[in-house]
């Protein structure tokens, strides 16, 4: 074989290596095994100057051509390679100018949402917010609501009395109208949001604690009509339209006349659904004119002040508002049912 038909068939050889080599190490082995020391095309280009002089300038031209083409080739193809590694190495980077992942963050629980809409209504007419302990003694709770010891009445709030104590969580809100009383001269106008237990069997539409709105207003003519005309007032701003609303007697003892008001159900307009349980009417809240002697109790003259108080049961506010039928989904924590407000 000639040195010109051999030094074409190191260059085949040479590009087919060049072209499957994957790794730096790779090209650094063909650059050895061609161009190094010991290197086939170095031994060539050695042994150049031994040829007759009219071969030489042929064959001494080809064999540069491929040194420099080797070299070239390998310069690419190690640049490349260098590059590819570079960037895979960036990706594995930490780039601590990058926004961090937004941490799973909670929402205000749906019943927390209705109490603030609930304050914010009536703030908006004229109501202050006071809030009362939960915890409660029987003066507060009974005694000074006109509910004494033994009075049947007491069977109508049954009761969760504290171990070895006297002391019992309170059963409804209204013990707070006797605490602002006795500190605060009228007039009055208040509304008190607040958490209450009360020992008795659960159901879709009872909860052994749940959440009332009480209201205490005071001042020398306060009338049952404006109670009325607040109410309707409230429910209003409260569900954003108009609601029907109906006053019926009851009976509780710190109020006389006393009433429970419902609304018109907002579900099915009154027609009679699962949530008002068909009758197209929902009792909202106990109302009344404050007894003369919760005043007394207080320390207030029943001739010169009057006014009404009612006790709004919030959680039914909220059934009302999104449309729920079970007052227990509020306090089972589910996130599927929480999720949605
Ligand atoms: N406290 C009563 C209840 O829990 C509601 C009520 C409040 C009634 C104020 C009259 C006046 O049922």
């Amino acid at each position: 074989m000639t040195l010109l038909l051999f030094l074409k068939s190191l260059q085949r050889k040479a590009e087919k290596e060049l072209k499957e080599a994957k790794e730096l190490k790779q090209l650094d082995d063909i650059f050895q095994k061609y161009l190094g020391k010991k290197g086939e095309l170095t031994a060539i280009l050695r042994s150049l100057e031994k040829l007759p002089e009219t071969k030489r300038a042929k064959v001494g031209k080809q064999a540069n051509n491929l040194k420099n083409l080797v070299k070239q080739r390998i310069e690419v193809k190690a640049k490349k390679m260098r590059l590819v590694k570079e960037v895979a190495k960036k990706t594995d980077w930490i780039d601590v100018t990058i926004p961090g992942r937004k941490p799973l963050a909670g929402h205000l629980h749906p019943l927390t949402q209705i109490k603030s809409q609930a304050e914010e209504v009536f703030q908006s007419i004229g109501f202050s917010v006071v809030e009362g302990p939960e915890i409660e003694n029987e003066w507060y709770n009974f005694d000074a609501l006109n509910i004494p010891k033994d009075h049947p009445a007491r069977d109508a709030w049954s009761t969760f009395w504290l171990k070895d104590s006297k002391l019992l969580l309170r059963t409804h809100t209204s013990p707070v109208q006797v605490r602002y009383m006795e500190k605060n001269n009228p007039p009055l106008r208040i509304i008190v949001p607040g958490r209450i237990f009360r020992h008795e069997a659960t159901d879709a539409s009872h909860e052994i604690n749940f959440y009332q709105v009480e209201g205490l207003m005071i001042d020398k003519k306060v009338s049952a009509a404006n109670f009325k005309a607040i109410i309707q007032e409230f429910f209003k701003r409260f569900f954003g339209k108009e609601t029907k609303i109906r006053m019926r007697p009851s009976y509780f003892p710190f109020t006389e006349p006393s009433f429970e008001v419902d609304m018109s159900c907002l579900n099915c307009r009154g027609e009679g659904c699962p949530v008002c349980s068909q009758t197209g009417w929902l009792e909202m809240m106990g109302a009344g004119m404050v007894h003369p002697t919760v005043y007394k109790a207080t320390g207030l003259n029943p001739k010169y002040w009057q006014g009404f108080a009612f006790g709004i049961g919030m959680d039914r506010l909220a059934m009302m508002k999104y449309k729920i039928n079970d007052i227990r989904l509020f306090y089972g924590g589910d996130l599927r049912f929480l999720n949605q407000f």
